[in-house]
């Protein structure tokens, strides 16, 4: 389903949640405070905010892999933590710390991400030479993972991600450290996924990437969401407005908390 933000209801709906991690060696850590997030069917979000601002605990609890202290999300109306198995046939997430065995070929991390999900050897036969197809991966399949190139790496994470046909993909700085070139790639990989009805979740903290792509933003700081609204300038990526309005709102930020 396309997005259209007047008519979609919310594919994920983030309550009022809350983390803080204790260890034992060093001060406890709130990382997100009473976030709430709603995002639409179809949507492409864009989740941003500097480094240690609770992007990558937020995925974690979404994806059931982090247990909130307070609050709840619900994924196609099923409960993150309670639903957990249906929540998460729902998404395919790559999360920032991507790592794949080096002992497996790029087919066989494929084939075993798809056991996973519970798929059958028929579904995989036909998915996996699909998707290597289509992220140009098919002469790389033979290939053990640790040889692929920056690019080729991320590539696979999507399609890993993709695996089991999710409603939702969410991808944690999935440009991070990549030249322009292969920013832009992923852009287009990214930007085609979403038109086919795919809702798209990705943090990052490039300000023109989600101006670029995004069509609502969240920014978030210090383990609060500071802003949350619809990117106008979708596509038009000189603009700058989104920069000064996110350095405004974390300096704002910043000052309320001092
Ligand atoms: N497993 C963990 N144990 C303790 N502290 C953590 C853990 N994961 C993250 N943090 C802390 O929580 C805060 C938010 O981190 P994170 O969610 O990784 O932010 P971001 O992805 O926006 O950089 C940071 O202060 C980080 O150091
Ligand atoms: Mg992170």
């Amino acid at each position: 389903m396309r997005y259209n933000a007047s008519t979609m209801s919310p594919i994920i709906s983030i309550n009022q949640i809350s983390k803080t991690y204790h260890q034992k060696r060093s001060p406890e850590v709130t990382a997100l405070k009473d976030v709430s997030l709603s995002i639409p069917e179809g949507a492409f979000f864009g989740l941003i905010g500097p480094n240690g601002a609770g992007k990558s605990t937020l995925i974690k609890v979404l994806t059931g892999l982090c247990i909130p202290d307070t609050g709840s999300v619900s994924v196609g109306g099923n409960d993150v933590i309670k639903d957990y198995q249906a929540a998460r046939q729902m998404i395919g997430v790559s999360l920032q710390e991507h790592a794949f065995d080096p002992y497996l070929l790029v087919e066989e991390e494929l084939y075993i991400t798809g056991g996973y999900y519970g798929k059958s050897k028929e579904y995989l036969k036909m998915k996996v030479p699909d998707l290597l197809e289509q992220f140009n991966l098919s002469d790389k399949k033979r290939t053990f993972t640790d040889k692929l190139s920056g690019g080729m790496k991320r590539r696979l994470a999507i399609t890993k991600a993709l695996i089991h046909d999710p409603k939702i993909i969410i991808l944690d700085e999935p440009t991070a450290g990549l030249d322009v070139a292969l920013r832009h790639e992923l852009w287009e990989i990214l930007e085609s996924l979403n038109k086919t009805g795919i809702t798209i979740l990705l943090t990052t903290h490039y300000l023109e990437e989600v101006e670029h792509l995004c069509d609502e933003i969240a920014i978030i700081n210090k383990g609060s969401i500071i802003y949350q609204g619809k990117n106008k300038k979708k596509g038009l990526t000189e603009n700058s407005e989104l920069e000064q309005l996110f350095m405004e709102m974390v300096d704002q930020h910043e000052s309320d908390t001092i």
